[in-house]
């Protein structure tokens, strides 16, 4: 072994998901021989391996890996060791029934599929703890090794568990939190429907009940899933942290995932990875992709990450699953090593023979190597080859919209005013300046404003009083703030803020909103099909209004645009205020995309950005170091141009 730090890597990681048990030694040899030629330099092995590791309780049986591990190293190929403990093995929940998840509807999940565990669950961990000591203390100095893959994709099927354990550790946490319960009583407004607690001894999850639930208690217990689901990652992260702390640790996020905050995981995690699925079908899914590669970035604060895992071509889980059409698997790579990614990996390498995703694609398909997928997945592995001289750069954006799982989970509990998806909101924004070839970095509430000219905080009904101070402070450096209907609604208890909602922020907007005032169409209810409902705005900027309006007063704002419509007319739709050489504008209302677009525009001529990318064209255009990345989603075409200025910057 080099004296050389594993992270950042001196070539970008390509390669996959290796699963190797699943074939019969024969099968190896040729394995390896594939991934030379098809320029793999990492894989992940053991992800869904406990299994064959601890075949029966407490009898372990590493020789197979070893062999793999052995034959990977002397072919020249590093490897993430996975922990091996996202899908425990059915001697496990035979003997040991109390590991088993349970629904809010009170059904204790079974084995047979995988991931089959309460995260609070004592035994789980205990189990989970002596495998990861295991491997650690087989493989702390096997050559192969660059890095530690911690479980996967942790809460993808399970993020909340509601069984009894869960209670326990969950009023656990609760007692932390708040100290004594009168706390919590007044966290969660129990005065109301007769919910009020005598001692934290009363508290359940919430499970299934009447019907709604408190949105204290709700909002809580979603904290504490994500946390809990930390607490095992953490718990296998000190082990191997104490015995190979030379030896890098992630693992695999999935995206804009609701389920887990990873803001507060990010700074557990050596390097950021994450999995990500875009529907070939969909024509959104570049601009969905690019959002996901920024929002990665951004968690481990401008570093480089790596992409874990993407499908060769189609995935076996939608309804119906696409191939991805000539040109998209590397357009896909190449728009995440634009976007901040040191590797491109795939799930998985071969694909499977028999199992649940037997259907799912892999690098090497069924057909084997003489095929349009081997093909194109070996000439990206060729091409990143020549980008290891962009590892470790970073890029910078002026332009940073406000993300928060807080507000994620509020906007969409039941009992509120109109059904609203914070993950469309939040890429209605993100299009409008895709389309412009802006470079966006997400940035939570309490994150770094300093660093952006721009901040759109959309649909951030929470704000507690660092977050209202953030943006003021923001505004009056001189920043440039966008924000729009449905924020600052409560504060972080999900109380109220009184006298016209916004708290501190009606003097950083220069107005307090009287009444909110959604539309509705009839259908809504009884379909889920129906339009959704929208007006018109009109003013300097014009277009629609969908879902949401607030009748809205300004004090020291300027009315840009107003309500077009029978009950708000006349009402402000787009307001700004001029503090010092800052402004904030609000927006009262759901945007279509013809005013997003124009505010936008808007905006990023008041702060001076140029826009770099001509309306209505198809490539995407980013700058990473010294190659410019252009990336066309029409004509599936990448090119990638080198440019003289090195440096931290986009185009
Ligand atoms: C996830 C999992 C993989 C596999 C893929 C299929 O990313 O981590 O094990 O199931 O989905 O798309």
């Amino acid at each position: 072994m080099t004296n050389e730090p594993l992270w950042p890597p001196h070539r970008m990681w390509f390669g996959g998901d290796y699963n190797p048990e699943q074939w019969p030694r024969e099968v190896w040899a040729d394995d390896l021989r594939l991934m030379r030629e098809a320029g793999v330099t990492v894989v992940t092995v053991g992800v869904f391996s406990w299994a064959r590791l601890e075949p029966r309780e407490g009898e372990f049986d590493f020789a197979w890996l070893d062999d793999v591990l052995d034959g990977l190293h002397s072919a020249g190929i590093g490897v993430d060791l996975a922990t091996a403990t996202a899908s425990p093995p059915p001697w496990m929940a035979l003997h040991h029934p109390d590991i088993l998840p349970v629904t809010r509807d009170g059904v204790r999940l079974s084995p047979g599929s995988r991931q089959h565990y309460s995260p609070s669950s004592a035994t789980y961990r205990r189990f989970a703890e002596r495998l990861v000591r295991a491997m650690v203390e087989r493989y702390a100095k096997h050559p192969a090794i660059v890095a530690w893959h911690i479980n996967n994709e942790y809460g993808c099927h399970v993020s909340h568990s509601y069984d009894d354990e869960s209670a326990a550790a969950f009023r656990s946490w609760l007692e932390l939190k708040y100290g004594d319960i009168d706390t919590l009583n007044d966290a969660w407004g129990t005065a109301f429907w007769s919910q009020w607690y005598g001692s934290f001894d009363e508290i359940l999850p919430p499970r299934a009940a009447p019907t709604f639930g408190n949105p204290g208690h709700l909002l809580d217990f979603d904290r504490f899933s994500s946390d809990a689901l930390r607490e095992l990652f953490r718990a296998e992260a000190a082990i191997l942290r104490a015995a190979t702390p030379e030896i890098p640790i992630t693992t695999n996020f999935m995206g804009f995932f609701k389920g887990v905050d990873y803001w507060s995981w990010a700074d557990d995690v050596d390097f950021v990875s994450d999995d990500s699925y875009p529907d070939p079908a969909d024509p959104f899914s570049p601009i969905f992709a690019a959002a996901s590669r920024d929002l990665m970035r951004s968690l481990g604060g401008g570093a480089p990450w790596v992409l874990m895992e993407q499908a060769p071509s189609a995935v076996n889980w939608r309804e119906r699953n696409a191939p991805k059409p000539a040109g998209m698997n590397r357009l896909h790579s190449l728009q995440a090593v634009a976007r901040g990614a040191d590797g491109v990996m795939y799930f998985q390498w071969r694909q499977s023979r028999a199992g649940a995703e037997k259907f799912h694609s892999g690098m090497v398909p069924h057909f084997g190597e003489h095929s349009r997928i081997f093909r194109e997945t070996a000439a990206i592995g060729a091409q990143l080859g020549g980008l290891d001289d962009l590892i470790g750069s970073t890029l910078h954006a002026d332009v940073a919209i406000v993300f928060d799982w807080d507000a994620w989970r509020l906007l969409e509990q039941q009992a509120v005013p109109t059904a609203l998806n914070y993950r469309e909101i939040v890429l209605g924004w993100y299009r409008s300046l895709w389309e412009r070839g802006i470079l966006v970095d997400f940035v939570h509430p309490h994150g770094d404003l300093s660093r952006y000219s721009v901040v759109i905080a959309p649909a951030m009904v929470v704000a507690d009083t660092q977050t209202q101070e953030a943006l003021e402070a923001f505004v009056d450096g001189g920043g440039r703030l966008v924000m729009t209907a449905s924020s600052a609604i409560v504060d972080e208890k999900a109380h109220i803020h009184l006298g016209g909602y916004l708290g501190e922020l009606r003097n950083t907007l220069g107005l307090g909103i009287e009444e909110i005032a959604p539309l509705a169409g009839p259908d809504l209810a009884a379909t889920g099909q129906a339009p959704v409902p929208a007006t018109a705005i009109t003013g300097e900027i014009t277009g629609e209004a969908r879902l949401w309006r607030e009748f809205v007063h300004p004090s020291t704002a300027t009315v840009l645009s107003t309500f077009d419509d029978p009950i708000v007319g006349g009402w402000p739709a787009i307001t700004v205020n001029h503090r010092g050489d800052g402004r904030a504008w609000y927006v009262a209302t759901m945007l279509g995309e013809e005013a997003t677009d124009a505010l936008v525009d808007l905006v990023l001529a008041d702060a001076g950005i140029p826009t770099t990318r001509e309306r209505g064209s198809t490539i995407e255009v980013v700058r990473r170091g010294n190659r410019v990345f252009r990336l066309d989603h029409a004509t599936g075409e990448a090119a990638i141009e080198i440019v003289d200025e090195v440096g931290d910057d986009t185009a």
